[in-house]
C-alpha cells in the first residue's frame, strides 16, 4: 500500500553480478583509489582455497594485499580491534570482505573502527560515528545475510552475551561482488541455513508497517528467487540457481533495509545471542510460529507472498492463501531438512521469560517487534517460545 507519510529509500551499494565477476576485482579497486588491500576472511574460506581467486585480480592490477583470516563466527569486540591493528600496520587503504556474514560484518566494522578510532563496542546504534568507514568491497560466499548491501552491521560483545548492531547511512559498503562460482563448494546444510535466513529477510519485509510497493517489489523478487531456486542451489553445483539465489539475498536485505526486519528476526536474537544458535538455523526454525502468530493480522501481504511462492492469485480469497503461504515455507523449510523445533540445548525453557523481557527493552530488536503487523506483547513472546519447543505439522 501507498504510505500516508514520508519514506526515504536507500541502496548506494554497488552491485556487479554473474558468474566470473570477481575477475573485475582489481581494477574496481583500482577505480576505488585503493592501492593497498587488507582481505578480511576466515579459516574455513581460506581452506576451501577461494581467497587464491580474490588475491589473483589484485596481484593482476599490481595492488599488494595481505589476508586477516582470524574471524570467527559471530565475532567480538576482540576480533575487531586485532583487524584494525593489522590493517594500521600494513598502512592498507581498502578492506576486501570475503565471506558469510561473519567476516563481511568484521570487515565492514574494522573499516569503521579504522577512521573514527576507539573499539566498534563505542558505535552500537544508529547514527553514532561521524566518519566514513574506509572504502570497502563486500563479497559473499553464501547467498544468505545480505550484509554486503546493507548499513548494519553485528558484531558480538563477548562480554554481555549479545550481538549489537552498529548501523548508519554512511556503513554501506560502496561495492558488492556478487559471483556465484564461490558458492560452488558451499555445503548443502550452509547454503540451506543462510538461504533461509535471506528468505525471512524478505518475508519480514512485506511484514512490516513500513513496507512500500518499493520494497515490496524487491522482497517479492527475492521470495519468488529463493523459492524456485534454493533447494535445487542447496543440492548442486548450478551456478545459475546459486546466481539466482545470491541476486535474491541481496534482494531481501535491501528491502528489509529500508522496510525494516520485524518479529522473526527479533524473536531469533535471545536465541542466538544466550544460546550461540547459528543465525540461519534460528530463523529457519522460528519462521513457521512467527508467521502463524502474524497471519491473522496479516493476511494480505502473506497472500501475495503466497503468488511470490507459486500460488495463483485468483485461485482463493486473502485469508485462504495466506494460509497457503504458510504451508508453502513449511514445505520448503521440510524440503531443505530443517527441524521443526528447537533442542532443549538451542532454547532453555528455564529463560524463556528472560528472553521476553530482552526483546521488551528499547533497543533495535524492540523496533523490530513493534514495526510488525501484529505486535507481540509479553505473553505472545513467552507463548511463542514455548510454540518453538513443541513442534508444527
Ligand atoms: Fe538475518
Amino acid at each position: 500500500m501507498f504510505p500516508s507519510e514520508m519514506r526515504q529509500y536507500l541502496a548506494p551499494t554497488r552491485l556487479l553480478y554473474g558468474p566470473g565477476t570477481l575477475s573485475q576485482l582489481g581494477q574496481e579497486v583500482k577505480n576505488m583509489g585503493g592501492s593497498s588491500v587488507l582481505i578480511v576472511s576466515d579459516q574455513g574460506i581460506a581452506r576451501a582455497g577461494l581467497l587464491e581467486g580474490v588475491i589473483e585480480p589484485l596481484s593482476q592490477a599490481g595492488i599488494p594485499a595481505e589476508t586477516f583470516i582470524d574471524v570467527p563466527v559471530d565475532p567480538g569486540v576482540a576480533c575487531i580491534s586485532q583487524g584494525v591493528e593489522l590493517l594500521q600496520a600494513l598502512q592498507a587503504d581498502l578492506i576486501v570482505g570475503v565471506g558469510g556474514g561473519s567476516p563481511m560484518c568484521a570487515a565492514k566494522a574494522i573499516a569503521l573502527v579504522a577512521t573514527n578510532g576507539g573499539t566498534i563496542r563505542d558505535y552500537v546504534g544508529f547514527g553514532q560515528f561521524s566518519q566514513s568507514p574506509l572504502p570497502t568491497v563486500c563479497i559473499p560466499t553464501t547467498a544468505g545475510s545480505g550484509t554486503e548491501v546493507s548499513a548494519v552491521t553485528i558484531i558480538t560483545d563477548e562480554e554481555q552475551h549479545v550481538k549489537m548492531a552498529i548501523g548508519s547511512p554512511l556503513a554501506y559498503p560502496p561495492l558488492a561482488i556478487l559471483d556465484p562460482e564461490l558458492l560452488i563448494s558451499l555445503p548443502f546444510w550452509q547454503a540451506a541455513a543462510s538461504g533461509v535466513d535471506a528468505l525471512s529477510h524478505a518475508i519480514e519485509a512485506c511484514l512490516t508497517t513500513q513496507a512500500t510497493p518499493l520494497t515490496d517489489a524487491l522482497a517479492l523478487g527475492a521470495i519468488q528467487l529463493l523459492g524456485e531456486n534454493l533447494v535445487h542451489a542447496a543440492s548442486s553445483r548450478d551456478v545459475i540457481a546459486k546466481g539466482a539465489c545470491l541476486l535474491g539475498s541481496s534482494m531481501a536485505n535491501i528491502a528489509c533495509g529500508n522496510a525494516r526486519l520485524a518479529l522473526n528476526h527479533a524473536l531469533t536474537w535471545p536465541i542466538s545471542s544466550l544460546f550461540g544458535v547459528p543465525h540461519g538455523l534460528a530463523n529457519g526454525v522460528m519462521l513457521p510460529y512467527t508467521l502463524e502468530f502474524v497471519l491473522p493480522e496479516a493476511s494480505e501481504a502473506m497472500a501475495r507472498v503466497a503468488v511470490a511462492m507459486g500460488e495463483n492469485p485468483s485461485s482463493a480469497p486473502a485469508a485462504q492463501l495466506a494460509q497457503r503461504g504458510l504451508d508453502r515455507v513449511k514445505a520448503l523449510l521440510t524440503a531443505l531438512e530443517f527441524p521443526t523445533t528447537f533442542a532443549p540445548d538451542q532454547l532453555d525453557r528455564t529463560r524463556i521469560p528472560e528472553m521476553a523481557d530482552m526483546l521488551l527493552q528499547p533497543g533495535i530488536y524492540s523496533l523490530f517487534r513493534q514495526v510488525t503487523l501484529r505486535v507481540a506483547g509479553r505473553e505472545d513472546l513467552i507463548e511463542l517460545y514455548e510454540r518453538s519447543l513443541a513442534g508444527w505439522s
